[in-house]
């Protein structure tokens, strides 16, 4: 007698997950009742006009400001109210709207930077001059990797101030991939790129996804890199989620064109 066959339901936890999350700033309702998934390995964009909130779920996200009430999850892995530093080991790296690197230090240094979580040398490693070497060699073979991946790699001594911005955008990425990030958040990447540039950040970000491994949460207003690299798309107006999906069917959502693709199109 042929023995019942039992098929498991196997459902992989998303990388991510934003559960009503609120965030408040005095009486301003910055971020209001948001639920996202980000799933393993995509690249999911998180659009919006100006002001949605966008930039504020990042901030929950990495534990710049406190949500008045939701949960962010990392796998299993509760981050709500995490200190950064904490967020930053558990996996989730970012970079910042406005470009932020060490001008006054070179593009070595500012890679360096971003390694810091994983000094876990105690006393007694501090005065141990093999494994301070040791260190040492490790944060500067990522940092050739990292800034050979970003095409960095003749300019680790130049001050970061001195390349151009394209450059030093991609330095402040590489400063976030320093740890080996499973989530990588970026905050307007293509803000202030030229078309050309624009093309080379979007090469960029896909090799993240396919090369590098690294999920990527992607804010951005270019319509142009959102619809073209992006496996989902997510969409917020005043702080709410108003649409979600493929980017050929946020693209199409009334929802969407009324407050955001339409704002744009007319523009
Ligand atoms: N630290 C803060 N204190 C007070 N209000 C804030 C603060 N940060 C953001 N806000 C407000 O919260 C709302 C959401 O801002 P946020 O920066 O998250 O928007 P955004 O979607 O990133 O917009 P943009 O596309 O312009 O970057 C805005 O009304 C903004 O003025
Ligand atoms: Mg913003």
């Amino acid at each position: 007698m042929p023995l019942p066959s039992y098929r498991m339901e196997v459902s992989a936890l998303p990388l991510l997950q934003i559960e009503n999350l609120t965030v408040r700033f005095g009486g301003l309702i910055a971020v209001n009742d948001f639920s996202m998934n980000v799933e393993d390995g995509v690249i999911h964009s998180l659009i919006g006009p100006n002001g949605a909130g966008k930039t504020t779920v990042f901030n929950a996200i990495t534990g710049v400001v406190r949500p008045h009430s939701g949960r962010i999850l990392l796998g299993n892995k509760n981050l709500t109210r995490e200190q950064p530093h904490k967020i930053v080991e558990a996996g989730i790296c970012r970079t910042f709207q406005s470009v932020s690197v060490f001008k006054y230090l070179t593009v070595l240094e500012n890679l360096y930077l971003g390694y810091h979580s994983k000094l876990k040398l105690n006393l007694f490693d501090e005065f141990s001059p093999s494994k301070r070497r040791k260190f040492t060699w490790e944060m500067y073979t990522r940092a050739v990797f990292v800034a050979d991946f970003l095409g960095l790699k003749s300019r680790l001594l130049s001050y970061a101030g001195s390349i151009p911005f394209m450059a030093q955008k991609l330095v402040e990425m590489g400063r976030a991939l320093m740890s080996n990030p499973k989530l990588l958040l970026l905050d307007e990447p293509a803000a202030g790129l030229t078309d050309v540039e624009t093309e080379q950040m979007k090469e960029i970000i896909l090799h993240l996804k396919n090369e590098m491994k690294v999920t990527v949460l992607l804010v951005e207003h270019d319509m142009n890199v959102v619809m073209n690299i992006s496996d989902t798309v997510t969409v917020m107006d005043f702080g709410k989620k108003i649409s979600e999906g493929k980017p050929e069917d946020v693209r199409r959502d009334p929802m969407v064109i009324k407050a955001y693709l339409g704002e744009s199109e007319s523009a």
